[in-house]
């Protein structure tokens, strides 16, 4: 919705969504909260049906109890039981296995029925809401039906989720797949930071503004920091991510996304495509690091036994339930990026991600350079103890923009001390912003491909993190676990940046920190 002129919302086209995995994990947690959440906002069409394929038995009465059982356990306050009810009288459930073709033919009949039997539009949205090895198979299913073609005046999509492929090869496989049944203007990756209305505030924030941009560039900026830093440990994921690791479920997405929203040219338009064009341009703009340079500019870490901030214990890593006890799988890392542009030649951006970390957030803090001179007396201070500006884009939570900068303090004796500007959404705009997902349903049943990934941005992806991990599985970690839980991840990553006389932003804990999202 980046590109949205400001218009009032209308409800989505008359369509047909389909899930599979609909009894799943994230069908529970994330995209049914964020379906009613667009049924709350009139944003669901009135004429619009949900169909869950899952392999468990079950008919729509027992999805329809388990569904409210989770949105009324996941959406905390937000449950209304009078838009829930609007919404559960849409949903409905196919018994399914994903490598059964003759799945996809009894799928093809229930749409064609409810579509018939409800005067829905015939328009169908496919979310592979599953483990990535069944996204290829759902693809192939659907193209086999007859359900990837589209037919006159009607549309068929496939909202693909992460993570796309696992390395470079993999990616490119499954886009040769997908590009073999669906066309590219079919296709939705899903990235769900790109969603974030936070995320999507970085642009309008930057161009709507006239003292920003002017000074967004390598004249203006030492270097930019971009963190996400969980509480959490691996939770129930183990079988997944013991074998993705953070690099690749974090870094060619989800990081690579901010980074390029940060650093990317303004487009020449607020359209999908101008707006992809510039994000492709600038991933392809990153140095890829040379083997050599994997060693001194991007580090790994996993941790081990420690305490959150309530001094509670936590488990190491390879205590949690379902990992490997001599796991060396990293649950932290950091890089150091830079961008071949004119606008950004020698700024480095510090990138680093990891759970069990003190505290919950994800941030963007592009530090300005110091100013040029600062004589207002001899006396007053020396130039290096003056705090350069930063400005920090805090994208959770906590939603908000700080600028911190220097004034004088009141004082007969010349001082001169930090103080911030914070804007804070809860402020102005009261509401919790969006966590992703309501933005993105919304943009795919309304056809606006902006905030997904195009197929050459997730190859760009891939591409920078391909030699990391080339190098890494090389030469397997020796000192895992190498930082404790609770504590802001190996020494290793505070050299990479001490090293260029810079630090991170680790910012204050307190026992409110302690179990975090
Ligand atoms: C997911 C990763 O894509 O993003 C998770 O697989 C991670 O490991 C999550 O916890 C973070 O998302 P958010 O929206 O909570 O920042």
């Amino acid at each position: 919705m980046i590109g949205k002129e400001a218009q009032q919302a209308q409800p989505a086209p008359s369509s047909l969504l389909v899930i599979f995995g609909g009894g799943g994990d994230l069908t529970r947690r994330k995209l049914i909260p964020a379906l009613h959440e667009l049924l709350r906002q009139k944003l669901l069409p009135e004429r619009f049906a949900i169909i869950g394929v899952d392999r468990n038995e079950g008919d729509d009465e027992s999805y329809r109890e388990l569904l409210q059982r989770s949105a009324q356990a996941f959406m905390a306050q937000g449950f209304e039981q009078e838009s829930w009810s609007a919404l559960q009288e849409r949903i409905h459930y196919l018994q399914g296995d994903f490598l059964d073709l003759e799945s996809y033919h009894r799928l093809r009949q229930e749409l064609e029925r409810l579509a018939g039997e409800r005067g829905i539009a015939p328009n169908y949205l496919f979310y592979t809401a599953t483990p990535p090895r069944f996204f290829a198979e759902i693809a192939r299913g659907l193209g086999e039906a007859g359900l990837a073609r589209e037919p006159e005046g009607h549309w068929r999509r496939l909202l693909v989720e992460k993570p796309f492929g696992s390395d470079l090869v993999s990616a490119r496989a499954l886009n040769h797949t997908l590009h073999e049944i669906f066309q590219e203007h079919q296709i939705y990756r899903i990235d769900h930071y790109l969603g974030k209305e936070t995320v999507q505030n970085i642009l309008a924030y930057r161009l709507a503004n006239a003292t920003v941009e002017p000074m967004w560039n390598h004249r203006y900026v030492d270097h930019v920091q971009i963190t996400a830093a969980e509480t959490v440990g691996v939770e129930n994921r183990a079988g997944y991510y013991d074998q993705a690791g953070a690099l690749r479920d974090m870094v060619p997405n989800h990081l690579l996304a901010l980074m390029s929203v940060i650093a990317m040219e303004p487009p020449n338009s607020m359209e999908g495509e101008a707006v992809r064009d510039e994000q492709a341009k600038v991933l392809r703009a990153i140095q890829p690091l040379e083997p050599e340079e994997v060693l001194t500019r991007a580090v790994r870490g996993q941790y081990g036994p420690g305490r959150d901030a309530r001094g509670v214990p936590l488990p190491g890593y390879r205590q949690e339930p379902g990992v490997d006890p001599e796991s060396p799988t990293e649950t932290y890392v950091a890089m150091k990026l830079m961008i071949d542009s004119w606008r950004w030649a020698g700024v480095p951006f510090y990138l680093r991600t990891g759970k069990r970390m003190p505290r919950r957030f994800t941030e963007i803090a592009v530090q300005y350079k110091h100013a040029p001179n600062m004589k207002f007396k001899d006396s007053m201070v020396k130039r290096a103890n003056i705090p350069p500006n930063v400005l920090v884009l805090r994208i959770q939570p906590d939603e908000g923009i700080e600028l911190s900068f220097n004034a004088k303090e009141p004082s007969p004796v010349p001082r001169l001390r930090q103080v911030e500007m914070d804007f804070c959404y809860a402020d102005y705009f009261g509401q919790a912003p969006s966590g992703g997902y309501e933005t993105l349903i919304y943009d795919a049943m309304c056809g606006d491909p902006t905030l997904f990934k195009r197929a050459d941005s997730i190859e760009a992806g891939w591409e920078l993190v391909q030699p990391v991990l080339d190098v890494w599985q090389a030469l397997p970690p020796r000192d895992f676990p190498n930082y404790a839980a609770g504590s802001w991840g190996p020494e290793e990553a505070d050299q990479l940046i001490r090293s260029d006389g810079r630090q991170w932003r680790n910012l204050p804990t307190g026992p409110s920190d302690a179990n975090g999202g």
